[in-house]
């Protein structure tokens, strides 16, 4: 482990103990030293290059050729075939068990490679036990002994096993603006995961979140590529560590490869219309950042990009993914999305024809995932010719390398005997929810409530873990109140604070709102309205909405709270931005909670009460009104054209933004030097007070803009970020060093150039500027102005 200087080593001390974290919490899990410490003071741009840096373990390439040549047509196809689990087993939820001669069918007659899923409910540690073993013994029975890739979901924790540590979902974790905390989770869902006997996960989202209709936002780590690709690959190595055959380890997926978070309807696995420039501009580069860092799978997009399905995208899939961004891991189609190539799309007329085009496409495995005929098309495909060997052989290499690189062959059930759910991991998640928790309103400082406040607490979230949690959650809607353990919500944690007799509770309900007479009676006594709104659960096709108001049900709350007189604190607990505006104004203060999960109750209340100053900064922009869904880095014509009476765009809350209870001051910017030559980087400095009374963080963020630019340049463009841990008094500077790359866009030409000209620099209030020269003459990447 690394030690920190004494000043700031000091200051962390302060800071844990402020916060009551366990010392355990400097340990990974199982006690090895941990690569970060959550509390590190991290330039972003640093921790990417840190976190990226990996020596992959090696492959016994020839065992695997070999291995490879004495397959047999149908065992090749057999790898390539992903089956759910009810293709092996009988019954449902907790009552599941394995039918030996549906298990014997699958993997002993067609030798799938993988299995995935659950049905429906998550599995306790000793169930997952008897399942991977009875899988991995027949495996053991067939002819070359290959053993099959467990998959599953383990997207916000290894939340499909019982017991097991679940962390804020991945929007709240971008809102920590933290990949040091995003990296220890991710090492605690591995571990968690593989203690299971499961290798394989289906995890990070790394699709950008730019449309806040979608379902999936809350999955996502938000709308900005930089913010996005550190946070991924901080999830990626601590999945991955440096050795995948590691027993706390598990392979990575990136999903959903690309453009899936991109529909213009908003709804899930519906056409998205991105140009190319686009495309490379913010879809791609965490994907490229994550294939750096050395990810091992990617899961392709169900929708479709410019009229051409994610799993027919030949240019996408291979030209793109494998010759561009030099993936060579395994590219695994989403659920039966060889089939709706036929049902939903409409580009083959027959499943044969789908599996003809989406294998030539570069899919390497089908998540079929409920019957044979994938296997059975393919392999007649390859009798007639359609598909080359030379494309089977490519497809189920990968597979077995992939199988190799985690110790599969040598130990099938590796991992199973790790510990799940400690109270560490417990910790870890408390504070990744304190840290998201975002302050957007403080008006003449409601918050922190005091100790001694009577307080009515009302709204469909306030007494809801399924809010609190979301989809993901023990099934795969989160939809099931006898699952969630025993954890405190806000109103219980708010309860547990300040007694039961100081807290009135008027119940509400998602659809049908409060008695709204119960809550202007209530009030009378209270002095504060801790008002939680928000949605329930939902992840996919179930959760697509076509308006992104609040019910109307909840802004009707929201109006009689405030109607009464008392202040309202609006607490937001929701995947995505439900618009507020026709109440926002009437609010004194808003948090927003993102989907906290099982320790979020307690985060709320540390924050509402002041035991936790909040630092949570908008992953995303909070739009206003329902039709001006635009994103930080708009174009300035959408600010600055203000002819006619007409009004520039006006978010509710901006990208980046979050209070604290304390104040930040910012002063000596200093950009060095202030032309960037063809070669070299720019260094930018600020000095960060807390200037306030309390201790705190601040996020430092780095913005630039292109003055003038052959494509319209943004607004401003996040580059840089560093969280700051500062106590009453104290200052830090804070340097980042920009390289020429920094600079570039993807031109008309669809490729990255830099054009020499000026760039302003901000850094919190206070601007600056940059001039970036021309470039020799020689230096391909560079275009003539
Ligand atoms: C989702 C994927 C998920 C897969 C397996 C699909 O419906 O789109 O994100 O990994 O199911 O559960």
């Amino acid at each position: 482990m690394t030690t920190a200087p004494p000043r700031r080593a000091f200051a962390l001390a302060c800071w844990l103990l402020l916060l009551c974290i366990p010392a355990a919490l400097a340990q990974s899990p199982g006690g090895a030293a941990a690569p970060f410490r959550t509390t590190d003071v991290s330039d972003s741009q640093a921790f990417l290059v840190r976190a990226t840096r990996h020596t992959p373990a090696r492959v016994d390439a020839a065992a695997i050729e070999r291995l490879l040549r004495r397959m047999t047509l149908k065992e090749k196809i057999g790898q390539m075939t992903q089956l759910e689990i009810g293709m092996i087993s009988d019954g449902v939820d907790a009552n599941i068990h394995v039918n030996p001669e549906k298990l014997h069918k699958a993997v002993g007659e067609y030798g799938v490679g993988s299995i995935l899923n659950v049905k429906d409910e998550a599995l306790t540690l000793e169930q997952w036990h008897g399942y991977i073993r009875a899988i991995q013994a027949e495996a053991a029975k067939s002819r070359l002994k290959i053993p099959v890739l467990y998959g599953i979901d383990s997207i916000h924790g290894a939340n499909y096993v019982k017991g097991s540590t679940l962390f804020p979902q991945p929007l709240g974790m971008a809102a920590t603006w933290n990949p040091e905390l995003a990296l220890k989770s991710a090492e605690v869902t591995a571990a968690e995961t593989r203690a299971a006997g499961i290798p394989w996960n289906f995890s990070p989202v790394l699709d950008i979140g730019r449309q806040p209709l979608w379902p999936r936002l809350w999955e996502t780590y938000g709308e900005d590529p930089h913010l996005a690709k550190v946070m991924g690959v901080a999830m990626v190595r601590g999945y991955q560590g440096n050795d995948l055959a590691s027993p706390d380890r598990v392979a990575a997926c990136l999903k959903h490869y690309v453009g899936y978070s991109g529909p213009y309807s908003g709804h899930d696995r519906t056409p998205a219309l991105l140009p190319e420039k686009t495309l490379r501009e913010y879809y791609l580069p965490t994907f490229r950042a994550a294939i750096e860092a050395g990810a091992a799978s990617v899961m392709i997009n169900s929708g479709e990009v410019n009229g051409v399905p994610g799993h027919a995208d030949h240019n996408l899939l291979t030209t793109v993914l494998r010759k561009e961004l030099g993936f060579d891991g395994v590219a695994v189609s989403d659920w039966e999305d060889i089939k709706k190539l036929v049902t939903h799309h409409r580009v083959a007329a027959d499943e044969k024809e789908a599996t003809r085009i989406a294998v030539m496409a570069g899919i390497d495995m089908s998540m079929v995932p409920s019957d044979y005929s994938f296997a059975d098309l393919l392999l007649q495909l390859v009798q007639e010719r359609k598909v080359p060997m030379s494309r089977i052989d490519e497809a189920v290499r990968r597979i077995l390398v992939m199988k190799a690189r985690l110790g599969l062959f040598k130990d099938p059930a590796l991992g199973i005997g790790g510990a799940i759910g400690s109270p560490a991991s417990r910790a870890l998640s408390l504070q990744a929810a304190r840290e998201s928790i975002t302050l957007l309103k403080n008006e003449r400082n409601v918050l922190p409530l005091a100790r001694q406040a009577r307080v009515l607490v009302t709204g469909p979230t306030a007494d809801s873990l399924i809010a609190l949690n979301n989809g993901w959650t023990y099934t795969w809607q989160g939809d099931r109140p006898q699952l969630y353990p025993g954890r405190p919500t806000i109103l219980a944690a708010i309860k547990q604070k300040l007694g039961d007799a100081n807290v009135a509770h008027v119940p509400a309900d998602f659809q049908k709102g409060a008695d709204l007479a119960a809550v202007t009676a209530a009030a009378q006594s209270a002095d504060v309205i801790v008002l939680c709104l928000g949605e329930s659960s939902y992840t996919e096709t179930p959760g697509n909405i076509d308006d992104l108001s609040l019910p109307e049900s909840q802004q009707r709350l929201a109006s009689a709270a405030a109607a009464t007189g008392k202040p309202v604190v609006l607490v937001l607990v929701e995947g995505r931005p439900r618009l507020i505006r026709s109440f926002a104004d009437a609010m004194a203060g808003i948090l927003l909670a993102y989907n906290p999960s099982n320790e979020g109750g307690t985060a709320v209340a540390d924050v509402l009460f002041g035991d936790v100053d909040p630092s949570g900064r908008l992953p995303i922009t909070y739009p206003r009104y329902p039709n001006a869904l635009l994103t930080y880095d708009r174009k300035l014509a959408e600010d600055t054209d203000t002819s006619f009476g007409q009004k520039a765009f006006n978010a509710q809350f901006e990208f980046g933004a979050g209070l604290s209870y304390t104040s930040f001051a910012y002063s000596n910017l200093a950009v060095t030097p202030t032309s960037l030559p063809a070669t070299g980087t720019v260094t930018v400095k600020a000095t960060v007070r807390n200037s306030g009374q309390r201790a705190g963080a601040e996020v430092v963020q780095l913005y630039l803009r292109d003055r003038v630019a052959s494509v319209t340049p943004s607004v401003r463009r996040l580059k840089r970020f560093a969280k700051v841990w500062l106590s009453p008094g104290e200052s830090r500077e804070v340097a980042f060093t920009l390289a020429r790359d920094d600079f570039s866009f993807i031109g008309a030409d669809n490729r990255p150039v830099v054009e020499p000209g000026e760039f302003d620099v901000f850094v919190g209030p206070l601007t600056s500027m940059v001039t970036i020269t021309r470039a020799p003459a020689s230096n391909q990447k560079e275009k003539k102005p």
